[in-house]
């Protein structure tokens, strides 16, 4: 069964944005309802170059109404915000996050979305995976070196699609090596958080997605989205509004911290220079607009050049579908120059005049320092695609397998308790369908991604940061691959009916989660397991706290 069929359902948004020109709106927050962070909040703090220290936060996970585009939603957030607060640090630092969970019904668990954890396996906050969750009313420290990622990034809810409902916010870490020679400079960083938003909560999706109870297609369409938490939907909602210097350049770290939705991001009339994908540092390549998938990020310059005065930023939700009432046109500002705080008037998009640029073209990635992988000494294959349960909902599979949580145990926990006899060498399949491929000497993996259906599926590596060797439509024709300069990222868009090629070296003990970070998919099974030397795996120390957490 197909997922992403074409569906009769197609409908052109309304021209919101011409209703929203000249209106404010105020938002009101308390105890029981959530904030969006000021603008300044967003401008990161020029901590780079300090001493490497321990940073400390702590995080109170609670349940609240929220309205983010204006309309008002059940939803799941930190500290009462959305998104959460910022983490920032330094290569060499430690992170050291406690996290309360003061929901009424459901665990949780926070993520580091692209950290390496290399020895610490167990505080990747993956439910099933690496601990149980955090029951209600209980709290948990996650306790970790940030490790040798840098850039941009993000943390999330990773227990059932609880970041659907706002469990996000931005991870940032600088890196102690100064830029290589003849990088670009800039004088300011902002980070922008891209969402789709959903105006039902995670749990009633999934339970009709589940049951079969509506169209599949409809039920992963969001509302609409938001910049920075501030969007806007059906005549209401607010701007995301960023005042800036003229003539200087800024840092934009841009994340999709949505659920399903591809994002293109531009701001008009204004050239962005990507230089940064997922941690990787790249040739610059300037272009008019970028896409993104859920996930990913990049990091953009932009030059405060033009006339002074209000810019719209444009975030355009790439949705399959469009249904009534969906606005997939969500504006912020940038102004500068000018203390004149009314909105941009032009409605469409002028692009960046005269400039002769295009979108980003993924393929043209070229890391700025070539990083080639050794060769390959072992090879995988996975596919992965839909279909039915017998009430007519959906299911995804990896290799005939669609994963389902372990409960009161983990992955991890699995391996010691077995003397790293759990999953064994090579492709194997354990109870509640964990998909595993594991290696217990350290190897170079080539795994084969295969997408047997119609659409495109983001898919996120944990632990690991792969080369990308190669991707296409239709078959794979089947030889090593061995490209010039090949990209290392940990979030990758597998395209509609077709394949993609990642390396891998299986030098990081533990067990790592593979999966498509539309947390619908991922939901209905999209997921499998890179079980990484399981015999050095079986003596890492997994903290008391965590296997307590298990026994609730
Ligand atoms: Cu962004 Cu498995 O996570
Ligand atoms: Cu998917």
């Amino acid at each position: 069964m197909a997922v992403r069929t074409t569906s009769r359902l197609r409908y052109v948004s309304l021209a919101l944005p011409m209703l929203l020109v000249g209106m404010a709106f105020s938002r009101v927050a308390s105890a029981t309802t959530v904030s969006a962070p000021p603008a300044s909040s967003f401008f990161l703090n020029g901590l780079k170059g300090q001493a490497p220290t321990t940073r400390y936060y702590d995080f109170v996970v609670s349940e609240r109404t929220g309205s983010p585009d204006g309309y008002s939603k059940p939803m799941l957030v930190v500290n009462g915000q959305w998104p959460g607060p910022t983490i920032e640090a330094n290569q060499g630092d430690r992170l050291v996050v406690k996290v309360t969970n003061q929901l009424a019904n459901n665990k949780t668990t926070i993520h580091y979305h692209g950290l390496l954890q290399n020895g610490t396996q167990y505080w990747d906050g993956v439910q099933g995976v690496s601990e149980c969750g955090i029951p209600p009313g209980q709290s948990l420290t996650y306790d970790f070196p940030i490790g040798t990622f840098t850039g941009t990034t993000w943390w999330h809810g990773h227990f059932d699609a609880q970041y659907t409902d706002g469990i996000s916010g931005a991870l940032i870490v600088h890196n102690t090596d100064p830029a290589p020679a003849g990088f670009p400079t800039w004088d300011e960083e902002v980070v922008l958080q891209l969402s789709d938003i959903y105006h039902r909560s995670s749990y009633s999706i999934i339970a009709d997605y589940m049951a079969g109870a509506q169209s599949p297609l409809a039920l992963e369409t969001p509302d609409s989205g938001a910049i920075n938490g501030i969007g806007q939907y059906g005549g209401k909602g607010d701007y995301f509004d960023l005042e800036l210097q003229p003539n200087k350049t800024y840092r934009l770290r841009l994340i999709n911290t949505g659920s399903a939705t591809d994002i293109r991001f531009s701001v008009d009339n204004h050239a962005l220079t990507v230089i940064e994908a997922d941690g990787t540092l790249l040739e610059p390549y300037s272009v008019t607009g970028v896409d993104i998938v859920p996930g990913q990020r990049y990091s953009v310059l932009l030059t405060t050049n033009q006339a002074a005065g209000p810019y719209w930023m444009r975030v355009e939700l790439e949705t399959a579908m469009m249904i009534p009432g969906t606005n997939d046109d969500i504006r912020g500002v940038i102004r500068y120059g000018t203390t004149n705080t009314s909105l941009p008037k032009n409605i469409t998009d002028p692009g960046v005049p005269g400039s002769g640029l295009s979108d980003l073209n993924t393929t043209k990635l070229a890391p700025y320092t070539p990083d080639l992988p050794p060769a390959r000494s072992k090879f995988y294959m996975s596919n992965f695609t839909f279909g039915l349960t017998s009430t007519g909902g959906v299911i995804a599979y990896m290799n005939g397998t669609s994963w389902q949580p372990l409960e009161g145990t983990f992955s991890l926990l699995e391996v010691q308790k077995t003397d790293g006899k759990y999953a064994p060498e090579g492709s194997s399949v354990q109870s509640r369908d964990q998909f595993f491929i594991t290696e217990d000497s350290i190897e170079t993996v080539d795994l084969l991604l295969v997408n047997e259906g119609p659409g495109d599926h983001p898919f996120h590596l944990h632990g690991h940061r792969p080369w990308i060797m190669g991707s296409g439509t239709g078959t794979f024709d089947g030889h090593e691959l061995t490209p010039a300069n090949p990209l290392r990222r940990d979030t990758f868009d597998i395209p509609s009916q077709g394949w993609m090629m990642i390396r891998y070296i299986s030098d990081n003990p533990g067990p790592w989660t593979l999966h498509c970070h539309n947390a619908w998919h991922m939901a209905v099974g999209m997921l499998l397991q890179l079980n990484n030397l399981p015999s050095k795996a079986l003596r890492m120390k997994i903290p008391q706290a965590i296997l307590d957490q298990c026994k609730v």
